[in-house]
């Protein structure tokens, strides 16, 4: 079986890892397709080297842009890779541009399409993550769901066939990396840390940036707390603030992005999590530590009716509050797979070869 992968953007990376392992596993052939959607050494290139994902065999280069720009050139050139490769699947991850760069692609040229994180809604149309992963489910026809709740979601919109719940690649990645974090990374000793005493922070959703009422809020909350906050900053929060020439408070301590080995090593050693992002909201569940979303809406609802999620979104006052509030509780469900998602992937594919 031959694979043309898609991925472009951080957390494609992390998810694309365990999949390209259990693929080459199974003896099957693989091309990876870098769209160059992240290209900071930080934002891209440290997963490839920790994580033992082999080179893409093509890097696009797309770089950043407005999102019909950026979009239409991973567009432009996906379809290129595609056709003369002529891939028995092509996989897309998640809900970034390259996601639906490559749905968009495969589909024009009637190519079988996976799309690994199926059926996560947030209902909100602004975000541009929930076109993407709208549009990319409709052309999809394997859609691989990490939970029940998403194939309802599916449904709800008439989607039912090539509909499997596999679980959460990021289970699989993190499972992969507890150990390793723990045995190479000395993030902790480098920062200075002690394990459990310290808050870790990150913001990026565009919804959160771009608004200066909700970035400055959330700073705001920031710096009303009595905790150290470690916080790796994305590299469109740092231009936004920047730009706004906002000062953080002394509790709150920037830092460049992490490699994940850094990155959960840091979060298993955290007090609380507090975050906007889709991939933390689970690693917090999954590692134990409460989390305070700094959104109004989330994918992942599971999480927060265990009890161990809350969302705060950018109200100081809330967040401040619910950081408080938040201890660990003495429950926690298996919540999105068991670590084994990747190896279900690969069967789903090899059993659903299409004419
Ligand atoms: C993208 C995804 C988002 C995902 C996030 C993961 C879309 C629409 N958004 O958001 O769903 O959660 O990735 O991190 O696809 N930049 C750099 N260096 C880089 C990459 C980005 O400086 O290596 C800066 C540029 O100023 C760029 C900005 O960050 O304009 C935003 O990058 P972009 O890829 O457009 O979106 P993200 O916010 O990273
Ligand atoms: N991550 C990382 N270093 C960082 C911040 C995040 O390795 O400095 C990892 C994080 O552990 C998770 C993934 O990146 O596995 C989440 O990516 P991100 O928050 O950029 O995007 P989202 O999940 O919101 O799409």
């Amino acid at each position: 079986m031959k694979i043309v992968t898609i991925v472009g953007a951080r957390p494609q990376f992390i998810k694309a890892a365990p999949i390209g392992r259990a693929l080459r596993q199974a003896g099957h052939s693989e091309f990876l397709v870098h769209t160059g959607q992240h290209y900071d050494y930080g934002m891209s290139q440290v997963f490839f080297a920790e994580l033992d994902i082999p080179e893409p065999a093509g890097n696009l280069a797309v770089g950043s842009g407005l999102h019909g720009a950026q979009t239409g050139a991973m567009l432009a050139g996906i379809e290129q890779v595609l056709i003369a490769q002529r891939p028995d699947w092509v996989l897309v991850y998640g809900d970034t541009n390259s996601t639906l760069a490559g749905a968009l692609a495969a589909a024009k040229l009637h190519l079988p399409l996976a799309h690994v994180e199926a059926g996560l809604r947030s209902y909100k149309r602004t975000m541009p993550e929930e076109i993407n992963r709208v549009l990319t489910d409709h052309v999809s026809d394997l859609l691989f769901c990490p939970s029940r709740v998403s194939v309802e979601n599916l449904a709800r919109e008439g989607l039912t066939r090539g509909v499997h719940v596999v679980g959460d690649v990021m289970a699989d990645a993190l499972t992969y990396a507890v150990e390793r974090a723990q045995s190479r990374s000395s993030i902790l000793e480098q920062l200075g840390l002690t394990p459990h005493d310290y808050l870790l922070a990150t913001v990026h959703r565009a919804e959160n940036t771009d608004d200066p009422a909700r970035l400055t809020g959330i700073l705001s909350a920031f710096a009303q707390m009595d905790e150290l906050i470690v916080f790796p900053v994305h590299p469109r929060t740092r231009a936004r603030m920047d730009a706004l020439g906002v000062t953080v408070a002394a509790n709150v301590r920037l830092i460049a992005p992490l490699g994940y080995l850094d990155m959960v090593r840091l979060e298993q050693a955290a007090r609380l999590i507090l975050t906007d992002s889709g991939g933390i909201q689970k690693e917090a569940y999954w590692l134990g530590v409460p989390c305070v979303t700094l959104r109004d809406e989330t994918e992942w609802v599971e999480t927060v009716e265990s009890g161990w999620n809350v969302l705060a979104g950018d109200d100081p006052a809330k967040i401040v509050q619910c950081v408080r509030d938040s201890t660990p509780l003495s429950t926690r469900p298996p919540l999105y797979g068991d670590g084994q998602a990747a190896t279900r992937v690969v069967i789903a594919l090899q059993e659903t070869i299409l004419s």
